[in-house]
């Protein structure tokens, strides 16, 4: 009977407390709300130069750009991946020895409102970061653009690597390419300091073990002209999702316009699958210098087609890369996490709404 009907002083009560609980509620609502307007992501610690580190000359922000001890490091900006990029910025800086040498290139999609908010949710979070945001248009590479196998691969902003060279000022002779999809665990310096010897454009990690042929599709090996290309090469598989380049050789030899060719040679016909990938393998495949594995541990995003889970490749850790489908914060958010996923969640700045409930 109490259980269906409480005596009426209790249940005044009670309903004193609920009213108390739904203002609580509608003010922890508006609170995050307007939180999460403008600040989606909590500040990082700010992180110093160890004693040993090479100085730079702050004296104003072109000696600073152009300083030959910053460690140049370029990345694509966007609102899809962003917690990704702010978790990969976040673990290049605390694994890095000299990390207020460290300079951030960031290629965001030119459109105003967006600009402004990457802007300032990079300021936000690092307040402390040197940092150059690089309008990138999206039109004349939309044009270049064939359909791949997945999507998310077709964005413009995904073929922003192949025109680095030509964004960045000048004075800036090397930089590290890294995707948004992954997290430093090592210092970073150390993968910029790759020697390129005396011929290469730039150094990735090779996989001679992975089948070269399957990037390419049957119309291309079986036209000469085309498969020729290889000819005398040692062409292996490398991921572009991390590379060392040398931007003056790059610009010396123009290598955005042989990228640009291959796709357009894509559009008429179709000689692969895979979105910005394969040009750079056309380009580059078996004349780069040679990286340690340990500095991309790709395929943990799992394939292109499903995102199953993938393990960690035998080996020394540098860097980890959620490439392929799966993205470790889509499947921390829907509760369907794979196991090294839980190796990202330390770089998630993201704000958690309910932080404050408990
Ligand atoms: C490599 O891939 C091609 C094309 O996908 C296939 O025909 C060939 O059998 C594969 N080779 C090996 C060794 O798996």
């Amino acid at each position: 009977m109490s259980k269906l009907a409480p005596p009426p002083d209790r249940r005044r009560n009670h309903h004193h407390l609920q009213h108390r609980h739904f203002l609580l509620h509608l003010l922890l609502i508006l609170f995050t709300t307007t939180a999460n307007a403008t600040h989606k992501f909590k500040e990082a610690p700010q992180f110093y130069n160890s004693q040993n580190c090479p100085s730079i000359d702050r004296s104003n922000d072109h000696h600073v750009m152009c300083s030959q001890a910053a460690v140049h490091v370029a990345m694509t900006l966007d609102t899809a991946y962003l917690r990704g990029s702010m978790a990969a910025i976040f673990s290049v800086l605390q694994h890095s020895s000299c990390p207020q040498n460290i300079l951030f290139h960031f290629i965001a999609s030119s459109k105003k409102k967006t600009d402004f908010h990457l802007r300032d949710t990079i300021s936000h979070s690092f307040p402390y970061l040197n940092f150059q945001i690089y309008p990138f248009q999206n039109d004349p590479v939309s044009g270049l653009i064939s359909t791949s196998i997945r999507s998310a691969l077709d964005c413009p902003l995904n073929y922003a690597r192949n025109y680095l060279a030509n964004l960045l000022p000048p004075c800036v002779k090397k930089a590290v390419y890294l995707d948004s999809d992954l997290v430093v665990v090592d210092d970073i310096a150390k993968l910029a300091a790759t020697p390129l010897g005396d011929n290469a454009v730039l150094a990735a990690p090779e996989y001679c073990n992975a089948n070269f042929t399957s990037y390419f599709t049957p119309s291309f090996w079986s036209n000469p002209t085309l498969s020729m290309t290889f000819t005398g090469r040692n062409a292996c598989y490398f991921n572009t999702g991390v590379m060392v380049i040398d931007l003056q050789r790059w610009r010396e030899g123009d290598y955005t316009r042989k990228i640009t060719e291959w796709m357009e040679l894509q559009k008429r016909m179709r000689i692969y699958e895979l979105g910005s990938l394969p040009p750079f393998l056309l380009v580059f495949a078996g004349n780069i210098a040679p990286v340690d594995h340990r500095w991309n541990q790709h395929g943990l995003g799992g394939d292109n087609y499903r995102g199953l889970c993938r393990d960690l490749h035998p080996g020394p850790v540098s860097l980890l890369h959620w490439s392929g489908k799966g993205k470790p914060w889509v499947r921390l958010d829907s509760n369907r996490p794979c196991p090294l996923d839980a190796l990202w969640s330390p770089y998630d700045l993201l704000q958690t709404p309910f932080s404050l409930d408990s």
